[in-house]
């Protein structure tokens, strides 16, 4: 486990730490466990709704529901939107498996797409191609996901206007990316609708599961309230039948205490992203690359190395775990391979970079003497030669 102080301290740093998440705000959390305990009210109580108050007004638009997981956020979102059998939805292959999961879900169509290997996000013109020449067994494109993968916004722009062009609805995949900007909008509020995860080790993270799907338009997100239980707009009479997804008031209250330092923990991943990139400045691997005039708020961060398993075994023997998120590409896994569709380019980046991809320490309670450990030892571990993580990569790739 992690040291809790001196920079002097050589001990094992873990990549993620949700037990120090609880440690950091224990007093708040124990207080806000205890709240809802006494209250005797456990399922869509005061808390969720404080919270889904709070939670909107700290995203500064759109209509809040919460739910059981990012999965079912995103899966809520896509029915109350329409979307359903008949219908078909492009996102990336480069993602959280829940992703493509929740579209199979409500009986859509997923068809992936590549990511632009600099920001491992979809490839607007990948995106175009397919709107414009969609595979011919595909349903009718209905939806997008762009995913903010590891707290980066996608290239919202042009997305949001090859699917306004065609009325094609945009629900931003933002479980990664609690407060990240683009172009100065916060993601989140910036597509039809947007699903966020609160599982332990995201930018907000419960003590368990939980999601939220926030919708532009108040009528939607009133169908996706109905959904979430059963269907009901009224106790007992399911006007179309729903399912049961909610967010309990034990995690509601606990997300309330979180969500006051948002931002602050926010800002303490961004310094520690800084100081990595200060130390990668010095050897061969380049910093993971930032949208200019956006704002990445770091759920990991995530440099590209050849020689992966030689970089990540020296991290190791210096005390630091790395991770890889994700190893195997949606389209590469034994639920999906030669099933799902694929877009013109055969997710070719994907699966190259899948190979490369390692996620350092990366959480808000890292120490600076932790920070310290992890750049010094950035700068001895072996990288498989001089690499570049960006536009040149991909270039070079073609
Ligand atoms: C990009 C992405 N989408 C969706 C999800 C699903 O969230 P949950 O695990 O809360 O269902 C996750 C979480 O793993 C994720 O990282």
């Amino acid at each position: 486990m992690a040291d809790k102080g001196s920079g002097s301290d050589h001990v094992y740093i873990p990549q993620m730490n949700p037990r120090a998440a609880y440690c950091a705000l224990a007093n708040d959390i124990d207080e806000a466990v205890r709240r809802v305990l006494r209250s005797g009210q456990y399922i869509l109580g005061e808390e969720v709704a404080c919270f889904e108050a709070e939670f909107a007004r700290w995203l500064g638009a759109g209509h809040p529901v919460s739910c059981g997981s990012g999965t079912d956020a995103l899966a809520l979102a896509l029915r109350a939107l329409g979307i359903g059998p008949g219908s078909g939805v492009v996102t990336v292959s480069h993602t959280a498996v829940a992703t493509v999961a929740a579209i199979e879900m409500v009986g859509a169509t997923p068809l992936l797409i590549d990511v632009e290997a600099g920001h491992f996000t979809l490839d607007a013109q990948e995106l175009t191609v397919v709107l414009e020449n969609p595979p011919p067994n595909l349903p009718p494109i209905r939806a997008v996901i762009p995913v903010h993968i590891y707290g980066q916004a996608a290239d919202l722009g042009p997305i949001l206007d090859l699917c306004a062009n065609r009325g094609v609805i945009v629900i931003e995949d933002c479980a990664q990316a609690h407060g990240a900007r683009y172009l100065g909008g916060q993601v989140g509020t910036l597509g039809d609708a947007a699903a966020f995860s609160f599982y332990p080790t995201k930018n907000l993270g419960a003590i368990g599961d939980g999601g939220l799907a926030s919708f532009r338009d108040s009528e939607v997100a009133e169908r996706a309230r109905a959904l979430r239980q059963y269907g009901w707009r009224k106790r007992f009479v399911s006007q179309e039948p729903g399912i049961a997804s909610r967010l309990d008031e034990i995690q509601a209250a606990i997300l309330r205490a979180k969500l006051i330092h948002l931002d602050r923990s926010n800002a303490r991943r961004e310094q520690i992203a800084n100081a990595y990139d200060d130390a990668l400045a010095t050897t061969s691997l380049a910093p993971p690359l930032r949208r200019a005039g956006s704002r990445h708020v770091f759920h990991q961060y995530v440099v590209r190395v050849p020689q992966r398993d030689g970089f990540q075994a020296r991290m190791r023997e210096l005390g630091i775990a790395t991770g890889i998120h994700y190893p195997v590409p949606v389209h590469e896994q034994p639920a999906y391979a030669n099933r799902v569709l694929l877009g013109p380019s055969g997710c070719k980046i994907t699966s190259v970079i899948a190979q490369e991809i390692v996620s350092l320490p990366m959480y808000p309670e890292l120490t600076d003497g932790q920070v310290e450990q992890i750049c010094a030892a950035l700068k001895q571990a072996p990288y498989g030669g001089v690499f570049q993580t960006g536009e040149d990569a991909d270039v070079r790739r073609k």
